[in-house]
């Protein structure tokens, strides 16, 4: 074989394990090997200029770095997607377009809708000549040389059609983005927010040679402008696109109507797993061109398609361990122990795995990959395992053999209990369990006892300071003061926090006690309702199921708490060490249109928090709840408002708007 042979085979060869790669997801090759190709061909061009071809591997990293990127407008737009939450909005958006064609059959494409940066690529006569970004859908910026870069980007495809504008994301798989992040930190550089960041900022450098040494990668959803392109279907571009060498989305499906749709998406989301990066739904596209033509477009988002965005954001990792924690009450929760993965904002290493039977239901094993969730500000939660990449040898979990049937906190004996499938320590000295009652006792959202946190409580406990709640009134300065991590200065503010806890709202000592189903606002209504704390102890269930929205098993719970001769010593020591709650004020007398309304807020409020509003109504005498019911008397709608606006609309509740509400609190403009 002559040199150009040679360099003709060795283009040849990195593109066909680039498209290994990258389109067939499976590579034949190890990074090494295929660098050690690389490098052969950069040697031999380097030798022979003249067997240098512009579509060589060696040609994706560019020269000098640009002063700027120019403008490049599109010659199609790049429109953005409507979004959805939820399957009934799905529905609405299938009537829509049945509505615009009428007694036709309407199929639809599911893709994923992958969570990185817009990107147009443009190829003339097969060779790629303009990359861009979405710009403002009109116009973007060209940042071709950057996109050259990225190896899952051909630099010439076979057989395609004169001019083909082929759109989709550029992103940083998970892994070379926690790769990236990792090495940036050990270099003292700041670590980047998440992946999509990293990618958009990647696309923005001027010198494509630091563009080079990011992991980047890409893939292909939708055809831009084109001559000669015979694809009728959403399902043939995306074939063809395959045939071609460009890199489209691991699995899409397409469903026969809207409900198969709704039925596929679970599949869709058991198999997220999979995919390479990180995405944030789906996105439904009806298949036929024909008809897409026909439903056309808005200003800003094509008729067509929609895409059902997962309120619920994913990722995957690998369970290193689990581990056992002993909460409040004593129940055993399993904890994941990940491999640190970003996910949504933030950095995890822990994920709960609720109880022993969703261990079992969901076949979860230490050594797994598995998919973690992260819900709003819920716990974030293992809700899936990546079967396929099961180790050889791992065992099913089995909770009591894990922990040798031993408290992991005390060593005491454990017990299942069939209430709450769970397992239990049945050691009422249990200090884990102590801890975590000490630890809801003082919470914000209890007696508020300002410095008495995690460590700290963990301290009174360890050195034996405190047996129980009651205690912590017995605690001097002397005897904090001489605790790790604690002044004098300190101390003394606990024990004027611990005093100043002495006298406070009777609900936030019906929380803090921790009585099992008894949360904030059950709390807030018992004390409404008692109106003291030896009414609520007298009480029997029957008594207690006099209170809104209390049921029998809370109202049992409570009765059997106040029955307990432990609870009640507690109570004794709690009343002899002087702590008297205060009583709600009486609110029958409440002046103002408020008063005993139940009220619910919904969007973000501009002149109070969340929690200040809330207390400023019940100050008033109103009932904040959470969720729109028939029983609600107002919704009080701030900015961005969601769905619990067009639950009242529907149920007529009466509507008022921030200000409306200002005046009637005090701080009107
Ligand atoms: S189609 C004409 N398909 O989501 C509509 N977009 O929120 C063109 N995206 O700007 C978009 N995955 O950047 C389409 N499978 C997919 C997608 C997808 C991600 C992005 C795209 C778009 C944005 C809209």
């Amino acid at each position: 074989m002559g040199l150009k042979e040679r360099a003709a085979w060795l283009r040849a060869e990195l593109e066909r394990h680039n498209r290994l790669y990258y389109v067939d997801a499976r590579p034949e090759l190890a990074d090494r090997d295929y660098d050690r190709l690389y490098r052969e061909l950069l040697d031999l061009e380097a030798g022979h200029p003249e067997l240098v071809t512009p579509d060589s591997p060696t040609q994706r990293v560019g020269g000098a770095p640009l002063k700027d990127f120019q403008p490049v407008r599109h010659l199609l737009p790049m429109l953005s997607l409507d979004n959805t939450y939820n399957f009934e909005e799905l529905r609405e958006f299938d009537a829509r377009v049945r509505k615009l064609l009428p007694g036709e059959k309407i199929d639809y494409v599911l893709e994923p809708k992958i969570d990185g940066c817009s990107i147009s690529v443009r190829y003339e006569r097969g060779q790629l000549t303009m990359g861009a970004t979405r710009g403002d859908g009109a116009t973007g910026d060209d940042i071709t040389a950057n996109l050259k870069t990225i190896k899952a980007i051909p630099l010439k495809l076979t057989g395609a059609p004169p001019l083909l504008e082929v759109r989709g994301e550029a992103y940083l798989p998970v892994a070379g983005f926690q790769k990236l992040n990792a090495e940036r930190v050990a270099a003292g550089e700041e670590a980047l927010a998440n992946p999509r960041n990293a990618t958009a900022g990647s696309l923005k450098q001027l010198d494509s040679r630091v563009v080079a040494r990011r992991p980047l990668a890409a893939v292909f959803y939708a055809v831009g402008a084109t001559e000669g392109l015979t694809c009728t279907s959403q399902q043939a571009a995306l074939e063809k696109f395959k045939a071609l060498g460009l890199p489209t989305p691991q699995f899409w499906w397409v469903c026969t109507g809207m409900e198969e749709v709704i039925r596929r998406t679970s599949e869709f989301q058991q198999r997220v797993g999979e995919l390479p990066y990180e995405i944030d739904g789906a996105v439904v596209k009806v298949n036929s061109f024909d008809q897409w033509r026909r439903l056309g477009t808005t200003a800003k988002a094509p008729r067509y398609a929609m895409a059902y965005k997962y309120s619920h954001a994913q990722a995957q990792t690998r369970l290193m361990a689990i581990t056992v924690q002993v909460g409040r009450t004593g129940v055993l929760t399993p904890v994941a122990e990940l491999e640190p993965v970003y996910l949504a904002g933030s950095t995890l290493a822990r994920a709960t795995l609720h109880n022993e039977e969703e261990i079992r239901r969901k076949d979860i094993r230490v050594g797994d990959t598995v998919v973690i969730e992260k819900a709003g500000e819920v716990i974030p939660a293992v809700v899936s395992v990546v079967r396929e990449r099961r180790p050889a040898g791992s065992q099913p979990f089995d909770l009591a053999q894990h922990l040798h049937g031993k408290c992991p906190a005390c060593g005491g004996p454990i017990q299942r209990d069939p209430e709450f499938v769970a397992w239990r320590c049945e050691n009422i000295a249990c200090p884990a369990q102590l801890k975590r009652s000490l630890e809801h006792f003082a919470m914000r959202h209890a007696m508020d006892i300002e410095g008495l946190g995690e460590v700290l409580v963990h301290q009174l406990v360890e050195k034996q300071l405190v047996a129980d709640i009651a205690d912590l009134y017995t605690l001097t300065v002397e005897q904090l003061a001489a605790l790790e991590r604690m002044g004098g200065k300190s101390a003394a503010n606990v024990v004027a926090a611990l005093a100043e806890s002495r006298q406070r709202e009777l609900w936030r000592l019906i929380h803090g006690l921790g009585i099992l189903h008894v949360g904030e606002g059950a709390a807030r209504k018992l004390a409404d309702h008692f109106q003291s704390l030896e009414k609520l102890a007298a009480a029997d269930a029957a008594m207690v199921e006099q209170v809104p929205d209390c049921g029998p098993v809370m109202a049992q719970s409570i009765a059997d708490f106040f029955a307990n001769p432990r609870n009640r010593a507690v109570l004794a020591k709690l009343h002899a060490a002087g702590v008297r709650p205060l009583p709600p004020e009486r609110r029958a007398g409440a002046a103002g249109f408020l008063a005993g309304k139940t009220v619910v807020i919904t969007g973000t409020l501009k002149r109070w928090t969340r929690e200040q509003a809330q207390e400023l109504l019940r100050q008033r005498g109103a009932v904040v709840t959470d969720s729109v019911s028939k029983k609600t008397h107002f919704l009080i709608v701030g900015a961005d408002a969601g769905s619990k606006l067009a639950k009242a609309q529907k149920l007529g509740v009466t509507i008022l708007d921030e200000k409306a509400v200002a005046v009637h609190l005090g701080s009107g403009d």
